[in-house]
Order: C-alpha cells, then structure tokens, then sequence
C-alpha cells in the first residue's frame, strides 16, 4: 500500500520544498525575545500543514514558545509512534560569513541553505510530509502517529520536560521517532543508539567594586581574572581529562562490539582533522577520536570574559570576570551530581576578597538504547528501503535534552533517524540540507509506519 505513499511523494516534491522553504522563511530563534511573534509563526505554520493533511492539531501555550501537539489515532490495535522534532532555530550570527541570507531560503547545488534546515526544520517536515502521502493517498495509516514540535530545544527545552511529564496518558507510545542527528557520511545512513547529555555552568567572579588601576593595586588586591583562570585551567588536564572528583566513577564504559563496530566504520582521522581544520587531532590517547567525540565525557570552555578586550594596552584588575562552561556526559553519570561537583570546586578555588556566583544554564543525562528492539528492526528496514543501503549503527556527541525524559517519563526508547550530514554547516553560516535526503527522508518515514506495523507483529 505504501507505493501510493511513495507515488504521491515523488509527484509532490518540488511542492514539499516550496512548503519548506516558507518555514525556513521565519526566523524563530527561541532566544532571542525579539524573535517571539516570528517563533509562534513557525509553530502556526508547522500546526496548520498538519490540520490540513487531517490531523487533530493542539497549540499549548507555556511560559515561553507554544508546543504543537497533533495525533492521527485511527489505526486500533496497532503501534503508537510519537514523532519529536523542534520549529526552533539558533541565532544566525556571524551574519557576514553567510554567503545567502539566513532566512531567504536559497537552492545551490542540490542543497536548501537557511538557518533551520538540517536543524531542525528540514528533517522534522520528512515525517510531517510522510504522514501527509498516506493521508492523502491510502487516506489511513498503518500505525498511530503524534507529533510534538517544540519551539526551545535549542534553549534547553524548559517547558518541554514538565509538559511531558503532566500529559503521560496523551504521549503514551511505543517509539519515539526523532530526525535531529546526522548520517554517518555521504551515502552511509545511520541509526544512533547513544547521546551525550550535558552540564552547562557559568561562574562570574567579582572582587572590587570597579576596575582598578594594576600598578597602584597589583599585588594587594586579588584578580578576579587571574583566579577565573586558575580555576578554569585546573578543570581538565592536557589530555583532556576532567579533574573535577569523582567525575569518571560512574562512567558507563563502552562494550566491546562497541568498539569493534566503531573501530570498522570507514572513518578516517586525518580527512576528518583537514574537515575540522586544525593541524593536529587531540584527546585522550587511549581512545580512537570516535569513541572520544561519542563515548567518553568532557568539559569545555564555551566562553570566557574579563577585563580590557580594546586595542593595545591597558593596565587594570578587572572587577568581574566570567566563564561559561559545559560538561558532555555519557551514560551513568548523574547530571546533578556533576553540577554540585562543579560548585564545589570551584568555591574551594576562590581567592580572599572575591564573591563567586554559579550559574545552572541546563542539566540533561545521556541516552542509551536497545539496539536489538522490534523499533530498531523497523528502522532498519525502513532506511534500507530508501536509501537502498544498511545503516549502520553509531553513537552521537551532541545532546537532544528530551530524549532521556522520554524514557523516564513515558518508559519508551527514541529512535534516531538523522537525515543530515556532518557538513551540513548546524548552529554554523551556511547551515543547509541535502534536497536526496530530504527526498530519502521523507521516502525512510512512509516506510517506517508500515515496518513499524510490521515488526511488532513479528514481535507477538
Ligand atoms: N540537533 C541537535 C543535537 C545533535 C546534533 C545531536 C547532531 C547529534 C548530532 C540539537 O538541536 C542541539 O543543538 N542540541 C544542543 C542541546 C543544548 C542546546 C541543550 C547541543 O547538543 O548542544
Ligand atoms: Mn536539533
Ligand atoms: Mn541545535
């Protein structure tokens, strides 16, 4: 039946495109409040495509951006899937370095350049046009689907998280489904079964009550520069190993067929430090640089502010200075726990005269799942299906917050579909989308709502 489906999306693409770029066309960048009319347009936009494609559609309002809840609950008996994606986009700065403007969608080279559309408009809309061809075609759907698109992931989904934690019984599912990682390189489709999770810290110091002039003072009055650094430069040692106590002790290490699968995945080093362009790759030894970058916990500056940032010199102790900083978490570690153990040391760290404010900008735990679930199975024969090649099965550095509330909350495993490609330029200029993935993405979801169907009866 889902050849209709898959008819229906090659007659409708070019139009899929036109609606995708119309969605890329607003700027919804959840941070910025001068951004909050355009943010609850690209939730209307996103809420009234799925009305018209017949499903029951919920705008609910938060605290801050709305959340679009839609469900097609005709298929009795069968699977439930929850699709997740998000309509909000990071801020499109440098401006400069865009070589088409960010929110003037623009087709170069069979790719869409915007802000938003690997990250995470382009791939969201696959399912959201997948579920369309059934609708329109077959006029049902093999299992249920319900979407929730949220409008702060790239804020760290604050009213997401006890959103879903109060409407268990409207969420409940047997999948999540989740488009908002990468394929592991051109042609290489992949299905991640691990996040990192996240600690995000800020520490301000401040010690006089203004800048102060270094030579009537120096010496007599503490730094608050010279102590942000002191602390900062104890957090991780040259290696990259965290020195915060205890930081490793419950660290989940990798098992072997682990390692054997990364270690035969076609990566190689140097082509990916001449992508990266630095002159050479760093880390802890022991590690390959794909078990650093999706298996093993780190910390990292993320910015640091203090004192005179003008031309030429100026001879001052600074007043204030500041750091922000976040820990990548792998499975076990307790988020919370590290973020005390990041209080903790850096208040034994503080100098005489100097008062330290801690800052919790995001706590999220990392994510592992079943590789060998009815899900995994579906997945896997869905993206064989249209992109006429096995995925092969990875891990991810970066962070989808939700995903471990998914677990806690509703009990079910997300599956993690990415689409995009590791170039594809997210929370960077010139972020874009490959129009063969967006195609292949949406052609992988028709399929998936029927081997869904397909591999939990197998299951019974
Ligand atoms: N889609 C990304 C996460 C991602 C990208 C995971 C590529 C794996 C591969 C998501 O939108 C994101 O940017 N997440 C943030 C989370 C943070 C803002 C709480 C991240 O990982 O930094
Ligand atoms: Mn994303
Ligand atoms: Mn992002």
């Amino acid at each position: 039946m889902s050849a209709q489906a898959e008819r229906y999306v090659e007659q409708n693409l070019s139009r899929f495109i036109q609606q995708l770029s119309d969605w890329l066309r607003i700027p919804s960048v959840s941070t910025d409040p001068d951004h909050k009319e355009d943010v609850r347009r690209a939730a209307e936009f996103v809420a009234d495509d799925l009305r018209a494609s017949g499903l029951t559609v919920e705008l609910h309002e938060t605290g801050g951006h709305p959340i679009v809840y839609a469900e097609w609950c005709g298929a009795e008996g069968a699977p439930t899937a929850l699709v997740y994606g998000h309509y909000d986009v990071q801020p499109p700065d440098p401006l400069e370095e865009w070589d088409s403007p960010p929110f003037e969608p623009t087709v170069r080279d069979g790719r869409i350049y915007a802000r938003g559309a690997t990250d995470d408009k382009g791939q969201c809309f696959t399912h959201v046009k997948a579920v369309e061809a059934w609708l329109k075609t077959v006029g049902k759907l093999p299992v249920n689907v319900k979407f929730l698109i949220e409008g702060e992931e790239e804020i760290g989904s604050v009213h997401l998280d006890p959103f879903v934690r109060e409407n268990i019984e409207k969420l409940r599912c047997d999948y999540v489904v989740i488009s908002d990682t990468a394929q592991f390189d051109k042609g290489i489709p992949a299905i991640t079964y691990a996040l990192r999770g996240l600690v995000y810290a800020e520490v301000i110091l401040r010690g006089p009550k203004s800048d102060l002039h270094s030579g009537v003072f120096g010496g007599a009055v503490a730094n608050p520069a010279n102590n942000l650094a002191a602390i900062v430069g104890d957090l991780v040692d040259s290696h990259g190993r965290v020195q915060l106590p205890g930081f490793y002790d419950d660290v989940l290490p990798l098992e072997e067929w682990e390692r054997q699968e990364f270690a035969k995945l076609p990566f190689r080093e140097d082509a990916f430090r001449a992508a990266v362009g630095t002159e050479a790759l760093w880390g802890e030894p022991e590690y390959s640089v794909l078990e650093r970058r999706w298996a093993r916990p780190t910390c990292d500056i993320n910015g640091l502010t203090a004192g005179y940032q003008g031309q030429g010199a100026k001879t001052i102790i600074p007043a204030r200075a500041s750091a922000k900083f976040s820990c990548r978490l792998v499975p076990n570690q307790d988020p919370q726990r590290v973020f005390r153990s990041i209080e903790h040391f850096v208040r034994e760290r503080v100098w005489p005269g100097i008062r330290v404010e801690i800052l919790n900008h995001g706590l999220a735990p990392a994510v592992l799942m079943d590789v060998h679930s009815p899900g995994m199975t579906a997945a896997r024969r869905a993206i064989r299906r249209a992109f006429d090649r096995e995925p092969v099965l990875i891990r991810e550095g970066g962070s989808i917050p939700v995903v471990a509330t998914f677990k806690q909350a509703l009990g079910v495993d997300s599956l993690l579909l990415g689409w995009g490609q590791n170039d594809d330029n997210l929370h960077a200029p010139n972020e874009r989308f490959s129009l063969e993935d967006f195609r292949r993405g949406i052609l992988a979801s028709v399929a998936l709502w029927e081997e869904l169907r397909q591999a939990a009866a197998e299951a019974r």
